[in-house]
């Protein structure tokens, strides 16, 4: 991957490029506003922002899920534009293979098994004739297995992705990007309606990612003290502006609530949840999980409708699952 000219490894150098972006919604609300923004390859970058800042809004643009405003502008990941002038390359589905997502409705597609939701991660890199007959090669199977064992959740890998807890759902979701080799995980606050072990414990795993496994991680929070314990650099975010791109250990709460005036107790109080609405991870099947998979799930979804012998070549062998 890396073995281009120096000036394509410098450019790769570079996870995420955003500049100018803008972006109205039709009810004319500016979410983002004149956005510049890199991340470097290896960092692992809090976003943080009070409800409606703009924080979901940013990641799905990054991801090349919503276009901008149609002005000068540009998204790049690892080097490739996603979108440009309010434009989604059409070149977008394989650039998103670099990319892991994390997003808090759309994680898993519940009907299917965790093992089977991790192995979808890897559906962009297969064969074609290997999707269209759902059969996952043993490597396949089991790197999804030592996934699902580094995150933790191997005892639940023939369960039904909805039996598993949230917390469970968002690690399923970190495997997954494991096994898609994802450059990047993008996580729209994966810990958002997680009791604090299981947040703990997402937040660890978002932290391995980035250390063991090179990953650049940019992760939406609600709360400045979890940013500042894992992510050394915070962007914040208010009306859709960034009003400060710096070091985590610099936000004091004097810093925030300049930043922020009143807002700023949303992202001190730890005992604030404005997510308790959120506490359960929903059913999202079809259109919104294919929405959320992508390219990878339609497959899936034939994957699901196949008959049981075709959906798997090869049992799990035990060698290869610890
Ligand atoms: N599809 C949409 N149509 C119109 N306005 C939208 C749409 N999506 C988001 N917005 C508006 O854009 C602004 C930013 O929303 P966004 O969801 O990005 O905020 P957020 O920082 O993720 O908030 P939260 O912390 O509550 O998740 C909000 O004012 C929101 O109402
Ligand atoms: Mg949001």
């Amino acid at each position: 991957m890396l073995d281009a000219s120096g000036v394509l490894m410098k450019s790769i150098q570079e996870a995420i490029r955003i500049e100018r972006l803008s972006k109205t919604f039709n009810n004319g609300r500016k979410a983002l506003d004149e956005i510049d923004l890199r991340v470097e390859a290896g960092e692992m970058v809090a976003l943080i922002g009070a409800s409606g800042s703009g924080k979901s809004t940013l990641l799905r643009h990054i991801a090349g899920f919503t276009p901008s405003d149609a002005q000068p502008s540009q998204i790049s990941i690892l080097g490739r534009p996603i979108q440009q002038n309010g434009r989604i390359v059409r070149e977008v589905r394989s650039i998103r293979r670099d990319i892991g997502f994390v997003f808090q409705q759309f994680n898993l597609v519940n009907r299917l098994s965790v093992e089977t939701n991790v192995l979808v991660g890897a559906l962009a890199r297969l064969a074609w004739w290997r999707r269209l007959t759902g059969l996952f090669p043993r490597a396949e199977r089991a790197l999804s297995m030592a996934a699902l064992n580094e995150v933790g959740i191997g005892e639940h890998a023939r369960e039904r992705a909805a039996n598993l807890s949230g917390g469970q759902q968002q690690r399923a979701a970190l495997a997954r990007a494991l096994v898609q080799r994802a450059r990047i995980v993008l996580a729209d606050e994966p810990i958002a309606s997680l009791d604090p072990e299981s947040s703990r414990r997402v937040m660890d795993m978002l932290r391995t990612l980035n250390v063991e496994h090179q990953l650049t991680v940019l992760v939406s929070l609600h709360q400045v003290d979890i940013a500042m314990q894992y992510c050394p650099r915070t962007v914040a975010l208010r009306r859709g502006k960034v009003v400060y791109d710096g070091p985590s250990a610099a936000l004091s709460p004097a810093l925030l609530k300049k930043l922020y005036g009143d807002d700023a107790r949303e992202l001190l109080d730890e005992a604030h949840d404005k997510t308790h609405d959120k506490t359960h991870i929903e059913s999202h099947d079809g259109a919104d999980a294919n929405h959320a998979l992508h390219n990878t799930v339609p497959t899936a979804a034939a994957q699901d409708s196949a008959p049981p012998s075709r959906r798997y070549a090869f049992a799990l062998n035990p060698a290869h699952s610890n």
